[in-house]
């Protein structure tokens, strides 16, 4: 299974700071934000990564992290998003990249606690279609939100004002290369952008969709507050921790 990870966009909701540079080059705590998110592909064995970026700065991933030796890879890969169409949008950049093989995508601002490794190796062994992960939160109109009949997600809906659950889809999915072809049939939503929700219902409409319960504490670092959260984390429990 090959990793993607989706760094464009503008992160105009931290602006100033995302002015001149871009969002995923941030730090959180004591180092940029990218690195979490490689970090986890890397703890669950995935180690041929395509990173999307975007936006401002897209030059400096290369300086950064080059061909990802600081993680022990031997090469990273890259891709230029034009705009900010929309996560899907982002993603629909990685179908020559993935080459017909599984994927596992996260998005640059999600950080976790513990690691993947349980629901990638369960993906692995999944025939076909896609996999999320879902997080009880305080807040769930800030995310895509699951619902539920009994053990069964039947529709995801993105940032409702009357959530059906607490429970939040995540910003790390596992797909099969079907997923491109979804993509190219979608429609930009209402804020004008192709929507991940919509990928995600594609597949529960087919009844292809498994999901699991993420272990450990997960957070985004998109908003100054989630950002600084992130931060406080990270400094109080670190972060991709092999034993969560
Ligand atoms: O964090 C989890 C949530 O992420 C999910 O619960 C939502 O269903 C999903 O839509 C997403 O919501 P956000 O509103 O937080 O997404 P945001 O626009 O902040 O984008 C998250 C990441 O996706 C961002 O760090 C980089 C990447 N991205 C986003 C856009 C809009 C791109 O690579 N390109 C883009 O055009």
């Amino acid at each position: 299974m090959k990793g993607v990870i989706l760094a464009g966009g503008l992160g105009s909701r931290l602006h100033p700071a995302t002015k001149v540079t871009n969002k995923h080059l941030l730090p959180v705590y004591d180092k940029p934000m990218i690195y979490y998110p490689i970090e986890c592909l890397v703890n669950a064995g995935i180690d041929d990564i395509l990173i999307v970026t975007g936006g401002n700065g897209a030059g400096d991933f290369l300086k950064l992290l080059g061909n990802g030796k600081a993680f022990g890879l031997e090469h990273v890969n890259y891709t230029y998003q034009e705009g900010e169409g929309g996560i899907a949008d982002a993603l629909g950049l990685a179908e020559h990249f993935s080459a017909g093989e599984k994927i596992c995508v996260i998005l640059g601002d999600n950080i976790i606690e513990g690691n993947i490794k349980e629901a990638a190796d369960s993906f692995r062994a999944q025939e076909k279609g896609a996999k999320i992960l879902v997080k009880e939160v305080h807040d769930p109109e800030r995310f895509g939100v699951a619902e539920f009949d009994g053990e069964k997600i039947v529709s995801i809906v993105e940032k409702p004002s009357k959530p059906k659950s607490n429970m939040a889809v995540t910003g790390i999915y596992f797909f099969d290369a079907g997923v491109f072809e979804f993509i190219k049939k979608l429609e930009p939503s209402a804020r004008g952008e192709l929507e991940i929700t919509d990928v995600n219902n594609f597949y529960i409409g087919d009844g292809t969709m498994s999901w699991s319960e993420l272990c450990g504490w997960w957070t985004d670092a998109g908003t100054f507050e989630s950002l600084h959260r992130a931060s406080n984390l990270v400094a109080e429990g670190g972060a991709n921790r092999m034993d969560k």
